[in-house]
């Protein structure tokens, strides 16, 4: 079996960790129970390209469970946990191609290993599997029946192939699922972006002004998390309608121009580039601490800090102090890539846990379905999407009410009012 992962000697550190995860992602479980006994994914290879974590482990071995061989390789150089890579390789016989650290010549090299398999379905977190598919290896799109795309950003891509008539496949959308966005995007960013900060510096949020820029689920999510920290929160928009909400829930809301000068923290939530740039850098306080949470490393112009520094210095690992002609210093986390999940270790299980039961979910949907479904972006059934919540629901212990007969009429009827 071909596969690249840091250390094999790792799988034993790494198999504790997916057991625990394991234990939070009830749903996932559930699934993979199901897929043992009704092979619904038998036969099919599958390509994933996804940040290789312990969580992603329990969709890889629950894939597998289903039938399919699936081969893994990472959607971000810096998201591997090597341990969680070695463990699936060694204990599931699951090819992963990823390494933290990896070059970007490295990164790609992987995903093309991922796609020598020659899969049926891709899945993605970024979209890079998809448009490699679509650049550099266009031969083999006949073979694929459909994808699924775990992420906004990759959503995007994939609505913009899809405009420009190039998507070559059916791809459906798992981010846009209300049981992925709502939950893993607000509270598991929130709260991983957190935690990814405070990991790499042990800085004290509370009396902090935190520039949040990007109003979307997963700034909002963050925002939110910062200011239970104690910190004072200052949301960056371009769109009208979400500062407006931002201001409304208890915000600050002001240009990055104006938030630069009184910063403490900064987090680029935004899925767009070049969001904090030279002009910036210029005017922050000493000490700013600038980071991402988008998905690639494009938010933070981390060449205009380079040009700006006189010295640079690694205090601590990916922690990255620069000494600008000025004399203030500005520290860049993670080299701008995502923080949650380059300085801690990403969305905790028990959100993943419906992620990646839409993803299981919607790979059994391509297998059922993929002869109807044209080459464009497809929502993840409802009632996939309502079957995860309700699931969800019930691992949690959580009882909720049904409508009455009469509150049923009352609701389909239109000639009662007052
Ligand atoms: N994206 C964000 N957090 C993640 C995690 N823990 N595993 C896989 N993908 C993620």
């Amino acid at each position: 079996m071909k596969y690249n992962v840091k250390d094999l000697s790792l799988a034993p550190a790494g198999q504790l960790r997916i057991d625990w995860a394991e234990q939070q992602m009830p749903v996932l479980r559930l699934i993979r129970e199901r897929f043992k006994k009704q092979k619904p994914l038998k036969g099919v290879t599958l390509a994933a390209c996804l940040h290789v974590t312990t969580e992603t482990a329990n969709l890889a071995v629950t894939l597998k469970a289903g039938g399919a061989k699936v081969f893994l390789c990472a959607s971000n150089p810096l998201s591997t946990q090597d341990d969680a890579a070695a463990a699936l390789v060694k204990n599931h016989n699951i090819p992963v191609f990823a390494i933290k650290g990896e070059d970007n010549k490295t990164y790609y090299k992987h995903i093309h290993s991922c796609l020598d398999a020659h899969p049926q379905i891709t899945m993605d977190d970024g979209a890079d599997l998809v448009s490699t598919l679509h650049t550099k290896r266009r031969e083999q799109m006949a073979e694929v029946w459909g994808g699924s795309e775990e992420t906004t950003t990759g959503v995007i891509r994939l609505r913009s192939m899809a405009a420009n008539n190039v998507l070559g496949y059916p791809m459906i959308a798992v981010n846009d699922a209300n049981t992925k966005h709502l939950f893993d995007n607000r509270y598991g960013t929130g709260q991983s972006t957190l935690d990814g900060i405070i990991r790499a510096t042990n800085v004290l949020f509370a009396g902090k002004n935190v520039v949040v820029c990007g109003y979307g689920w997963c700034g909002r999510g963050f925002a939110m998390r910062a200011a239970g920290a104690g910190a004072h929160v200052i949301i960056v928009e371009v769109k009208p309608l979400r500062a407006l909400e931002a201001l409304m829930d208890g915000y600050q809301v002001m240009t990055i121009a104006r938030a630069a000068r009184v910063g403490d923290i900064f987090c680029t939530l935004t899925g767009d580039c070049s969001v904090i740039r030279g002009e910036h850098f210029k005017v922050m306080k000493d000490g700013a601490i600038v980071c991402n949470a988008g998905h690639f490393d494009v938010e933070i112009q981390k060449d205009a800090l380079d040009q700006l520094s006189k010295s640079s210095r690694e205090m601590r690992p990916l922690v990255k102090q620069h000494t600008l002609a000025n004399g203030r210093r500005i520290t860049l986390l993670a080299e701008g890539r995502l923080v949650n999940l380059a300085m801690a270790e990403g969305h905790p299980p028990s959100v993943m846990d419906m992620s990646f039961a839409n993803q299981s979910l919607a790979a059994e949907h391509i297998v059922k379905n993929h002869r109807r479904l044209e080459n464009k972006v497809h929502p993840v059934p409802a009632e996939i999407d309502e079957k995860i919540a309700a699931l969800k629901l019930k691992t949690m212990g959580v009882k909720i009410d049904k409508l009455t007969k009469e509150q049923e009429e009352y609701l389909a009827s239109w000639q009662l009012g007052t």
